[in-house]
């Protein structure tokens, strides 16, 4: 009996190695494991051996049987794929496979919401280098070589080997300003347009303070563009941004390439203007720097000043993302760390 089982083990597993195709295949299970099939026909006839006997080949029958079965099984499977007629449904009970996907960095989440906003009000979403020269960084925005403003904003020069060291004339951007007299220069007056972008300052980095940061800085240059306008876009905004109840106040400051220039400050929305440790009690937040485009500016942008003017405002993305989501730490932003990147 042992004899015949491993005789016809040897067989199917014979035949399995030679198949070529499905139907192939099927004949060997109709041959073999079909109910009038040999080897079914084998393990039936079992029942009539004495019991040690059917102790003894029982066990191994079984177990050739199951050899068999899942070989054959194995092989079907191959072969049913390769000719494309796999109908063997998945195995819904499996745990699904883990896709990681990566998600929007918090400054872009806010920066997209930004360009919404603006792209509805008619602006253009514009672009600026990041290394920029210095001409445009300071000096085309009323910050000439040697003028006190320049301390304002301290950067990286990049040394220009082509230069000598007094002519270096290469900075990393300290602010998205720059961008301004690009988008005069390149698309004229009317113009509406924002520009977000990633700068560059030498701080000595705290909490607060960082190198590298992002802005957006917005203009708006037509015949007759006044404060009014000024006014009432910042005013949108910060609807946009901390909800409808939020209020503007607009405060002197001097900004180089503005006149008048002002620092535009919002009702906290932390504490809703009654003070808090975000807004050091003031109920306000400083959030804008804004004014009115300086003649100097519009002249350096290729305009007349005295057909044209304009608005300017400049937003930093970074504290606007450090409000919104409540970070105590701005150099949680460029850390690359998946835990803070992972909430957003
Ligand atoms: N560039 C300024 C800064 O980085 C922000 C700013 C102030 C932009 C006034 C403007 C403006 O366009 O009008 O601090």
């Amino acid at each position: 009996m042992k004899e015949k089982l491993q005789e016809m083990r040897q067989e199917v597993l014979k035949k399995l190695q030679e198949v070529k195709n499905v139907e192939a295949i099927k004949e060997i299970e109709l041959k073999y494991f079909s109910r009038k099939g040999e080897l079914s026909t084998f393990l039936r006839g079992l029942k009539d051996l004495s019991l040690d006997l059917k102790k003894e080949v029982g066990g191994l029958a079984n177990q050739v049987k199951k050899e068999l079965e899942d070989k054959l099984l194995e092989i079907k499977t191959e072969f049913l794929h390769k000719e494309g007629q796999a109908n063997i449904p998945d195995d819904l009970t499996l745990p699904g496979k883990i896709l990681t996907r990566g998600g929007l960095h918090p400054i872009t989440i806010i920066q997209q919401e930004i360009e919404d906003l603006f792209i509805s009000l008619g602006f253009m979403v514009l672009d600026g280098p990041e290394l920029e020269s210095d001409y445009f960084n300071f000096t085309a925005l009323n910050i000439p070589p040697l003028h006190p403003a320049r301390d304002m904003q301290d950067t990286f020069y990049v040394f220009n080997p082509q230069k000598k060291i007094q002519d270096l004339d290469l900075v990393m951007r300290t602010h998205t300003s720059p961008a301004q007299i690009r988008a005069m220069k390149k698309y004229g007056a009317p113009l509406k347009a924002i520009i977000p972008g990633r700068c560059f300052r030498n701080e000595a980095t705290d909490a607060r303070h960082e190198h590298t940061f992002y802005q957006f800085e917005g203009l708006m240059i037509g015949n007759n563009i006044n404060f009014s306008n000024l006014k009432s876009i910042l005013e949108l905004v910060g609807k946009k941004l901390f909800g409808e109840n939020t209020n503007l106040r607009m405060r002197p400051k001097f900004y180089p390439f503005v006149e008048p220039g002002n620092n535009g400050e919002y009702t906290c929305f932390l504490c809703s203007g009654k003070g808090c440790r975000v807004c050091k009690q003031s109920g306000w937040l400083e959030i804008v720097g804004a004014g009115l485009i300086h003649p100097s500016v519009l002249l350096a942008g290729g305009l007349d000043p005295s057909k044209y003017s304009g608005l300017a405002f400049g937003f930093g993305l970074t504290r606007l993302a450090m409000l919104k989501y409540g970070i105590n730490d701005v150099r949680f932003f460029n850390s690359g760390d998946l835990k803070f990147l992972e909430q957003f």
